[in-house]
């Protein structure tokens, strides 16, 4: 099993995507070697989370261009003696890739950059190099930032949490983690930092070295996240691979289990009686004013957590995913995804004993299994738009954001 979404070989020129599609019951890796696999890869989901999918595709349009420079592959109809109708040809297999998924803006941005770079670039191999720099270095940042992110959510807590004392516990949704950044995560970034600091705390676990933290974090809520399950599939394997405590939970769950753990209800049995302090989440896209685009259901989480004096509700991204050309969550297209992801689920392929059937190799087989009414009308959007008035904080790899004294973010 691996943690790892994307793997560069840069000495070959060489990307290899893991299949998230097949996560948790099988590790396989898929080849992109051109615009038009990175297109696939990021439009049947087998790569997602906004980071991720604007690297894989900065990195397709680098093998592509290497290809092309090595005079392997020629398929695409380019003509490549003559640079400027070279050049127009990949911006339109640029502004296509484009097309595969258009709600996380980072993709956008990645390509706009890269497109930058293609029109003041005097040869193909000039071209290469630049496009291959540029995306490597936005590989790395992405790592790098991450950490970042995880020290300001972390310093945003604490200081939230200054009067508080004891267990608490946090929630999140869709998986904002390794898998869906070059490692670390986002929103799950910040849980992981949370926890390197937790454990560390004599009530929480084995190491009894560092005394005197006040509040320690005990529990992570994990949402399904349905129709796609990231949440029971992704965000529950990372969480289990680092032994974070956790609960996975549908995502009609959350309401009653914050209230019961509120308001102590005695006659439900809860996983534990940390309170949820703080509802953490990633983002597709950021605008101007602070709304928030992300995985749907996540509104649903920030009206919950404003009905709670003690739940803040996070945002965390990369600055890479502010677009600071909208200024309101109303100028966002959410994406529309095929009515099959709600009327069926994707799983593991089981027998009458509920065992994974697995193939001669001793691979799981994934199958569809058809779950609603036959040829009935559904609505799938797969992303939601949070308000800027419903969210406490964002936090970027620069530092948290709170809103000012007339309730406006300053990003
Ligand atoms: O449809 P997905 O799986 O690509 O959606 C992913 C999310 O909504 C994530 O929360 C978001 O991209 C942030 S990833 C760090």
């Amino acid at each position: 099993m691996s943690l790892e979404a994307i793997k560069f070989d840069r000495s070959k020129t060489r990307l290899d995507v893991l299949d998230q599609l097949l996560i948790p019951y099988q590790t396989k890796y898929i080849q992109v070697s051109n615009i038009d696999d990175g297109y696939s890869v990021i439009q049947k989901m087998q790569v997602r989370g906004a980071p991720a999918i604007a690297i894989v595709g900065a990195f397709s349009i680098t093998c592509e261009l290497h290809s092309v420079k090595d005079g392997q592959k020629n398929t695409h109809g380019y003509n490549v003696s003559n640079l400027p109708v070279f050049k127009a040809a990949l911006e339109r297999r640029i502004d296509n890739l484009v097309k595969s998924r258009p709600t996380a803006v980072n993709l956008i941005n990645a390509c706009t950059a890269v497109k930058a770079i293609v029109e003041t670039a005097c040869t193909i191999d000039d071209l290469y190099a630049e496009v291959l720099r540029y995306s490597v270095v936005l590989f790395e940042d992405d790592l790098k930032n991450n950490y970042r992110i995880g020290d300001n959510g972390v310093r945003y807590i604490d200081n939230e949490l200054s009067e508080f004392e004891g267990p608490f516990a946090v929630m999140t949704i869709c998986n904002t983690g390794s898998l869906a950044t070059s490692g670390h995560g986002t929103a799950l970034g910040i849980i992981r930092s949370l926890w390197a600091k937790s454990k560390a705390n004599p009530n929480n676990a084995d190491d009894k070295t560092i005394q005197g933290q006040k509040s320690w974090l005990s529990h992570v809520y994990a949402c399904e996240t349905r129709p796609y399950n990231q949440g029971s599939r992704l965000t529950s394997y990372e969480l289990n691979f680092e032994k974070i405590p956790f609960s996975l939970i549908t995502d009609n769950m959350p309401a009653y289990l914050i209230d019961s753990l509120f308001s102590q209800r005695v006659n439900c049995p809860l996983p534990s009686r940390a309170p949820v302090k703080f509802i953490i989440v990633g983002a597709d896209r950021i605008v101007t004013n602070g709304d928030l685009a992300n995985k749907i259901g996540t509104f649903q989480l920030a009206l919950i957590a404003s009905q709670y004096e003690g739940v803040k509700f996070i945002g965390a991204a990369p600055t890479t995913t502010i677009d600071y050309t909208r200024d309101s969550g109303d100028d966002i297209v959410i994406e529309q995804r095929p009515a099959n992801e709600l009327t069926s689920i994707l799983g593991g392929q089981v027998d009458s004993s509920d065992q994974f059937v697995t193939d001669s190799e001793g691979k799981v087989n994934l199958l569809r299994v058809k779950t609603a009414t036959p040829n009935i009308d559904v609505w799938n959007p797969a992303f939601d738009v949070t308000p800027n008035r419903l969210i406490d904080s964002i936090v970027t790899e620069q530092d948290y954001v709170v809103k000012d004294s007339h309730g406006k973010f300053n990003l």
